[in-house]
């Protein structure tokens, strides 16, 4: 096993450890035991969110591994994120003082003085994002979230923030994986010192939530393509899991990776990602991959899942 952590380095000397553990759709009861496992298997850095209904049990396994483990709570590193509200779901944008109140409600359920990072969940809030910012930005100044960031924000997004003078996120949050890599956005938050954080990096798997009710907006051709796929060989030439190449595409790339996952052999597996190298021609097939728009969020459109 090659699980030692690499990191990426946050703007205030931070180390965002590059392998998270993801807990969407997985619910409040087993996440306690799952979020455990992850952390005993070697993972840092755990992400939630308000949206995702189980940061209650989230803090629970956080808790009983920094007991159990002689881990301190400095050695991890928590992300939880801001449901910003939608009015196109018709639901209240949230505002600076209902923001300040939702982190202490995630603190609460979370059982944390703070969080590492805290980021917007997606850019919903059109006529209150610089509002919501600023409130992130009091929370910071509180020390009640140690860095603060994004999630599925588009370059127009940050530039309204920069527009405004105000200090940009440390990291934004966003689907990335071969079939979409997006190198634009890449690009942009690469040369603005914003770290990239990369969800459902696992996409292109044919196990990819297959299990029914578990929201998989992929195509059958998507499916289909899983099934048959390229990162197959690949991963038989190093020896890994398809699920390892995917993984290490992403580190490779210097974005952090978020894999999830209920099965305890796979949590050991997908951070076991730093004892092989894809080499120079695999890393140029893939960038040939990309099929644009991911599937769990596609830019400025509201009526996706975020
Ligand atoms: N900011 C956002 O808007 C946003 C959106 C989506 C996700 N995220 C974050 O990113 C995390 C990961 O994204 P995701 O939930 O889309 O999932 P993912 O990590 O890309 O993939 C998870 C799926 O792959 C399967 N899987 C995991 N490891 C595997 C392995 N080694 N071999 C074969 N199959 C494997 C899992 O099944 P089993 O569980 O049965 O193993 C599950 O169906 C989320 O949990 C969440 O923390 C953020």
């Amino acid at each position: 096993m090659h699980t030692q952590q690499q990191y990426i380095t946050l703007k205030h000397n931070m180390k965002l450890p590059m392998v998270g553990f993801g807990t969407y759709l997985i619910n409040d009861n087993d996440v306690q035991s799952l979020v455990y496992q992850a952390i005993r298997s070697g993972y840092r850095h755990i992400d939630t969110a308000e949206g995702y209904g189980n940061e209650h049990g989230v803090g629970l396994g956080i808790k009983a591994a920094l007991s159990e483990l002689g881990i301190s709570r400095e050695e991890i590193f928590v992300t939880t994120k801001l449901y910003p509200g939608n009015e196109a779901w018709g639901q209240p944008l949230k505002t600076h003082e209902s923001i300040i109140e939702s982190l202490q409600a995630s603190l609460a359920r979370l059982q944390l003085d703070y969080v590492d990072l805290y980021l917007i969940h997606a850019p919903f809030a059109r006529t209150k994002r610089l509002e919501q910012w600023k409130a992130l930005l009091e929370l910071q100044r509180q020390g009640k979230a140690r860095a603060i960031g994004v999630s599925n924000f588009s370059e127009a997004h940050i530039e309204e923030i920069k527009a405004a003078g105000l200090p940009l996120p440390d990291a934004n949050q966003i689907e990335l994986h071969p079939w979409s890599q997006k190198p634009e956005l890449v690009a942009y938050l690469t040369r603005n010192n914003i770290a990239i954080i990369a969800y459902s990096n696992l996409v292109p798997l044919s196990s990819w939530r297959n299990v029914e009710g578990q929201a998989s907006a992929k195509t059958d051709q998507m499916k289909a393509d899983g099934a048959d796929s390229p990162f197959k060989a690949m991963a038989t030439k190093y020896g890994v899991s398809e699920a390892q190449l995917l993984l290490r595409w992403g580190v490779q790339n210097g974005y952090a990776v978020l894999p999830k996952s209920a099965n305890a052999e796979r949590i050991r597996q997908n951070i076991d990602l730093f004892g092989f190298e894809i080499d120079a021609a695999d890393m140029a097939a893939i960038a040939k991959m990309d099929r644009g728009d991911g599937v769990a969020w596609q830019s400025g459109d509201p009526t996706k899942e975020a």
